[in-house]
Order: structure tokens, then sequence, then C-alpha cells
């Protein structure tokens, strides 16, 4: 697709120690654990740390896997939904925290954001940077009405993140489709001072469509029928969505990559932390297909094809 690519040298997660189970909301919260992993596939979630410190944690182990130095970054590009602060950008955080000598800026696409900024990070390297660090980090716990059940049970804080390096030749980005429908921002948000609030039976519907038919466009774009895909990465935001998303792309389950039982529902880190979870059980090799694929508030949706290795 372009002349001067990307490839994923390394990468790594920044969880919280803190461990909330099923059973300890349900001290607090009429809900059950049957009831959330029925609804959601979410056994557990991390709580806790700064989107900034988590961030960090996964900034630094990507570099540490990909044997660079923070001076050799020319950018950090973060993607969340939930900054530190307003101003500054949570990337200025990370740069100063980790020492990256190059650029910083935050990229929000709610849910969507890692594949947003790692599309971006492709197209930077296209004209002319070198290494970057691409993090999806989120403490969702922060924006969370914790006496309120229908949102609480879902959310989880963590991070993730890659290195990305130009090659000569098409590196492993095949194709992407970035989507947005402002006009349901109302379906999922949180105004300022204010908790989360979304409409899950609505983002359950537009969810589904939105990441099989930019999945579907990726795919093709690629020069790929779905039978080609070796490995699905898609947002964890409900087990029944990656279910039903496998079942229409015609893509056996068993591609996808599933961290939601752990982590829950971390936004722009979920995408990020499925990948390496991956990496880390040796579910990818080279010369594999990989659909990384995500939906989000705003609505915002995002697909992306990579050829690993390279
Ligand atoms: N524990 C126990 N019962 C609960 C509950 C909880 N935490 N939350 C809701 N319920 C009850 C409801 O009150 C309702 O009871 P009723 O039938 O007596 O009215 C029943 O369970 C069913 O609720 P409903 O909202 O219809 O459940 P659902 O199957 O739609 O699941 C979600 C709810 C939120 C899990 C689901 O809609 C979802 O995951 N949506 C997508 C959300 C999403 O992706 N958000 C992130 C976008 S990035």
């Amino acid at each position: 697709m372009i002349g001067r690519g990307g490839v994923i040298t390394g990468y790594g997660i920044g969880l919280p120690d803190k461990v909330v189970t099923n059973d300890d909301l349900s001290l607090t919260l009429d809900t059950n654990d049957a009831w959330i992993r029925e609804r959601t596939g979410i056994r557990e979630r991390r709580i806790g740390g700064t989107t900034s410190g988590l961030a960090i944690e996964a900034g630094l182990a990507a570099l540490k896997k990909a044997g660079r130095r923070p001076d050799e970054i020319d950018a950090v590009i973060l993607a969340t939904t939930t900054p530190d602060q307003i101003v500054p950008g949570t990337s200025a955080t990370v740069q100063d925290g980790i020492g990256i000598t190059g650029g910083a800026f935050d990229v929000n696409a709610a849910c969507s954001g890692f594949v947003y900024a790692l599309t971006v990070a492709h197209g930077m390297i296209a004209i002319g940077a070198e290494r970057l660090l691409v993090i999806g980090a989120e403490t969702l716990s922060k924006i969370t009405d914790w006496d309120e059940r229908s949102v609480s049970i879902l959310v989880g804080d963590g991070a993730g993140a890659v290195v990305l390096e130009a090659v000569d030749g098409p590196g492993q980005l095949m194709s992407y489709k970035l989507g947005a429908d402002g006009s349901l921002r109302h379906l999922l948000k949180c105004d300022h001072g204010g908790y989360l609030y979304m409409n899950g039976k609505e983002i359950f519907r537009k969810a589904v469509a939105v990441v099989v038919e930019s999945a579907q466009q990726a795919i093709a774009e690629a020069g790929l029928t779905p039978d080609q895909i070796d490995l699905v990465v898609p947002h964890q935001a409900n087990l029944r969505i990656i279910s039903a998303a496998c079942q229409r792309l015609g893509i056996p389950e068993e591609k996808a990559v599933v961290v939601i039982d752990r982590y829950g529902n971390t936004s722009s880190a979920s995408i990020p932390l499925a990948l390496a979870d991956a990496l880390d059980t040796d579910r990818l090799q080279a010369g594999q297909h990989v659909l990384l694929t995500g939906f989000g508030g705003g609505m915002t949706w995002a697909s992306a094809v990579l050829k690993w290795g390279g």
C-alpha cells in the first residue's frame, strides 16, 4: 500500500495490581457473578493507577522488548479517553516519564483509539518518522459511578504499547478502515466532572454492525477473504459482541483473542492488551494475517489488517 512501512518490533503492558472480581462488586451492588459472566464474559478487572503511570509501564516494557532507548523514539502517540488532566495531554507526562526526547500527542477516539493511533503512526512513518511509541492507556474507573451497576461491572484500567519502526517496503499494515458517526455520540458519553453513561443495548446493536462492515472492508482492501484471517484482535467490550461479530464475518470464534475475562473493558487499552496476550502465548507467527477491530464512543470504529513479521 505504501513505499515505506511500519513494523511492530516490541510490545508491553501495564496493569494495576488490584484485582476486583465480580463477587467483590456484588458486595456493594445488586448484581452477581453469574449475570456478569453470562452477559459480558467478564470475571474480574484491574482497578487503580493513573493513565500516565500505566502508559509509562507499558511503554517502557515495549521499548525493552524492541531493544530501543527512549531517545530513539520520534514521538509517543497516546490513545486515551481518560486523560489525567484536560491540559496538557497525558502523552506529555508519558514522554517525560519515559525520557523520550521526541514529540508527544494524545488521540481520543474512545475505544477505537488504539487502531486510530496505530494508523496515524503508519502515516507518520510513510512521511519520514523512524520509530514511534504507540500506547493505549485508560483509567475508566475514574469516571465510573461505583454505586450504579450498569456501567461499573464492565470497566477496567490498564495499558498496552507497541514500538513501530520504519522499514523499506510495505511493512505490516495491509489496509485500514476508520469510521465515525457523530450523530450517535449520545449513546456513550461522559460530561466534564460527570460519570460514564452508556446505552448498552443500542451500542451492542450498532457495534456488531460497524465492526462487521469495517472489518469486511479492510479484509477486502487487503486483497484477502475472511478465511485468510489467522487471528482477530477485537476490542474487548462484551464477549457476546466478539462472538456475534466473528459469526457474521464467517471467522471461527477460536481465532479471536479474549482477555475481557481478566481485564474487563479497558477502552483504548483493550486491543494492545489482547495483542500482547496473543504474542505472549505464541498465537501469532510471521506471515500470518491479523485483524484488529474496535468500536466505541462517538461512535467511532476502526479495523486494520496487518501481515505479521517483516
Ligand atoms: N447485574 C444484574 N442484573 C442487571 C445488571 C447487573 N449488573 N445490569 C442490568 N441488569 C438487569 C436489568 O435491570 C434487566 O432486568 P429486567 O429484565 O428485570 O428489566 C436485565 O438485567 C437485562 O438487562 P439488559 O440491559 O437488557 O441486559 P443486556 O443483555 O443488554 O446486557 C450490557 C447489558 C450492558 C452488558 C450489554 O447491553 C452490553 O454489553 N452492551 C454493549 C456495551 C458496550 O459495548 N459498551 C462499551 C462500548 S465501547
